[in-house]
């Protein structure tokens, strides 16, 4: 069940996320190399067009994105994208940041040709509601393209995902056991590609909103 926050939710995993931001990408890279195998680059070349990426974080993908794309990225925690503007302004790439939060984009309605989100979707609340607001902004016929952590498909990695949860989720929002394939279902999108690897803890996957 998704858990329904107040502001003062929002407010704590924003401040959580302002302190996590200078060691991020220090974490991350570990993780990339050891888990996420190449899950940034084969989100990124599927790009095109409009591009919004939710939860941008701090840019780590921002490199990884053919040259013609337009970039916009929301992130809930200013912090965060202090170190996504720094990113963008070296790599020369015209990138649009803002504060934003997933559960209520502030954009019209079919406004971008692909929505990216990657790693966000454990940390994002209401995961189901972020894809119904990534739905709502994208046009007929756009992308949606993600790339988690996910629920195993090894029984004694599950048992250790719950165990991980019950330190994780009430400290930072972290979930290890979600599979947003799920909501994407439900909400309507053509699941295109698929794949899961690393005993199934990573997912990605690339969607379609039909029409268009
Ligand atoms: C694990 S990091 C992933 C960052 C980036 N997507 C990446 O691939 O490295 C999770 C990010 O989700 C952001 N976040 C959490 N809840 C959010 C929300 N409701 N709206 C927007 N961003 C959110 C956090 O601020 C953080 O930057």
């Amino acid at each position: 069940m998704p858990v329904t926050r107040g502001p003062e939710d929002v407010e704590r995993l924003r401040r959580y996320w302002d302190e996590h931001s200078r060691s991020y990408d220090r974490q991350m890279a570990f993780l990339d190399r050891r888990l996420f195998g190449d899950s940034r680059q084969w989100v990124c070349r599927r790009a095109s067009g409009h591009v919004l990426e939710v939860a941008v974080g701090t840019g780590l993908n921002l490199d990884s994105y053919p040259g013609d794309v337009t970039i916009t990225g929301v992130d809930l925690s200013p912090a965060m994208l202090e170190h996504a503007e720094r990113r963008a302004a070296t790599s020369g790439r015209e990138v649009t940041l803002q504060v934003g939060d997933a559960h209520r984009l502030e954009f019209p309605d079919a406004s971008f040709d692909t929505v990216v989100c990657t790693f966000a979707l454990c940390a994002i609340p209401d995961d189901r509601r972020a894809v119904a607001e990534m739905w709502r902004v994208l046009r007929p016929g756009g992308r949606l393209l993600l790339a988690d952590h996910v629920v195993s498909t090894s029984a004694p990695v599950r048992l250790l995902q719950r165990l991980l949860e019950v330190v994780t989720i009430p400290v930072g929002g972290e979930n290890f056991r979600r599979r947003p394939i799920i909501h994407l279902r439900t909400q309507g999108f053509e699941i295109e590609e698929q794949e899961r690897f690393t005993l199934g803890i990573v997912e990605r996957v690339a969607a379609r909103r039909p029409g268009g």
